[in-house]
C-alpha cells in the first residue's frame, strides 16, 4: 500500500487530534503517502483530500475537536453519494482508509468496503464509550473528567442551598458517562438507558436521603434515559411528591464533546491510532483497532456495530451503597 487517507467522522471527542497524528507521523514513518480528508464522508464526497506530512500535524496532540473537521453525511448512506466518494479516491490514488469515529461511521465504512473494495480500519472515537471491541474508546476519559468537575462545583451550591440537583451527561444509548462521573462526584443515584430506573425508584431513594437528615441530593442522568432527559424526570417527580424540596436541573451538553485530551486520552488516541494504521498496511481490512486489557487488538466491524457492550451493573449496584 503506498498511499492512505484519514478521516474524522460523527461527533468530535477529544483525543481525535492525538489519533490523527498517530496515523500521520506512522504512515511517515513507514513510507507511505498519508492524506487527510476533511469533514468526514461529505469530504470524500465533495474531494476536500490534501496531502499531509509530518508537519500537518504539529502542536494538535493537545488540542481538543478534529484538525479534520467531522460530520455526519446523509449522502454518503445513498448508493450515488458512495459512488461520487469511490471516484474522488481514486482520483487521488487512496488505496486504504483509517477511519477514526463511532458506529456510524464503521457502518459507512463496512458498506464503503462490501462495494468497492477500499480497505478501511477503524480507530474508535466518541465520548460515549459504548463501542464493543474496546476496553475504552477516545474521548471518554476527558469526558468524564470534564463532566466530574461540573458536578463538584454544583455540588456546591446544592448543599449551599439543600437542594436536589438532575445533572444531565451526554449518552444517547449508553450510560457509561452517567455512571463514571456519578461514581466519581459521589451522586446518590444515577439513571442509564441500558437499567430501567422507574420514577417511584427514584423517589424512595431520595426519600431515604431525607429520612437521614441528608439535606442535598445529586441525580445524574445519562440523556437517553428510558424515563426522558433530567427536565422530564424532575417534573415528574415534583408531580409526584408532597415533600417542598427545591429542585434544578442541569445539562452539561457540549461542554463534555470538548476540550484538551486528558493524558489517558491521548495515550489511547497515539496507541489506536498507530495500531489502526500499523493493521491496515498489514492486510487488516474492515475492523476496528481497539484495547482490550492493554492490549491491541482488532475487531470486525460487524460485530463493533451489531454487539452491545454492556454496562456493569455491579457500579450501579455500588452508587447505591456509596450513597447511604
Ligand atoms: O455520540 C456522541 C454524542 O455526543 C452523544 O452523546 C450525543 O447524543 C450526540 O453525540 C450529540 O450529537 P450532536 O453533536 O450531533 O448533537
Amino acid at each position: 500500500m503506498k498511499r492512505i487517507a484519514v478521516f474524522t467522522s460523527g461527533g468530535d471527542a477529544p483525543g481525535m487530534n492525538a489519533c490523527i497524528r498517530a496515523v500521520v507521523r506512522g504512515a511517515v514513518y513507514h513510507g507511505v503517502e498519508v492524506y487527510g480528508i476533511r469533514r468526514g464522508y461529505s469530504g470524500m464526497i465533495a474531494g476536500d483530500i490534501f496531502q499531509m506530512s509530518s508537519h500537518s500535524v504539529s502542536n494538535i496532540v493537545q488540542r481538543g475537536g478534529t484538525i479534520l473537521k467531522s460530520a455526519r453525511s446523509k449522502e454518503f448512506m445513498t448508493p450515488e453519494g458512495r459512488r461520487k466518494a469511490y471516484d474522488k479516491l481514486q482520483e487521488h490514488g487512496i488505496e486504504g482508509l483509517v477511519a477514526i469515529g463511532g458506529n456510524g461511521t464503521f457502518t459507512g465504512a463496512m458498506t464503503f468496503n462490501n462495494e468497492y473494495g477500499i480497505p478501511t480500519v477503524g480507530a474508535p472515537g466518541t465520548i460515549d464509550n459504548d463501542l464493543y471491541g474496546t476496553d475504552y474508546t477516545i474521548g471518554f476519559d476527558t469526558a468524564v473528567n470534564t463532566a466530574l468537575d461540573a458536578i463538584d462545583r454544583i455540588r456546591d451550591t446544592a448543599s449551599s442551598h439543600d437542594r436536589v440537583f438532575f445533572i444531565e451527561v451526554m449518552g444517547r444509548d449508553s450510560g457509561y458517562i452517567a455512571i463514571q462521573s456519578g461514581i466519581g462526584g459521589g451522586a446518590e443515584l444515577v439513571m442509564v438507558p441500558e437499567v430501567l430506573t422507574p420514577i417511584t425508584e427514584v423517589v424512595e431513594t431520595l426519600r431515604q436521603g431525607w429520612s437521614r437528615s441528608k439535606a442535598s441530593s445529586i441525580v445524574v442522568v445519562a440523556e437517553g434515559e428510558e424515563e426522558g432527559g433530567a427536565a422530564e424526570i424532575a417534573d415528574k417527580i415534583k408531580s409526584q411528591i408532597a415533600e417542598d424540596i427545591d429542585m434544578r436541573v442541569t445539562t452539561l451538553g457540549h461542554t463534555q464533546r470538548g476540550g484538551s485530551p486528558s493524558a489517558y486520552d491521548r495515550i489511547l488516541a497515539s496507541r489506536l491510532g498507530l495500531g489502526a494504521l500499523e493493521g491496515l498496511l498489514a492486510g487488516q481490512k474492515n475492523v476496528m483497532a481497539g484495547i482490550i486489557n492493554n492490549e491491541l487488538v482488532y475487531t470486525p466491524f460487524e460485530d463493533t456495530i451489531r454487539l452491545p457492550k454492556p454496562i456493569n451493573e455491579d457500579l450501579l449496584r455500588m452508587v447505591k451503597i456509596l450513597s447511604i
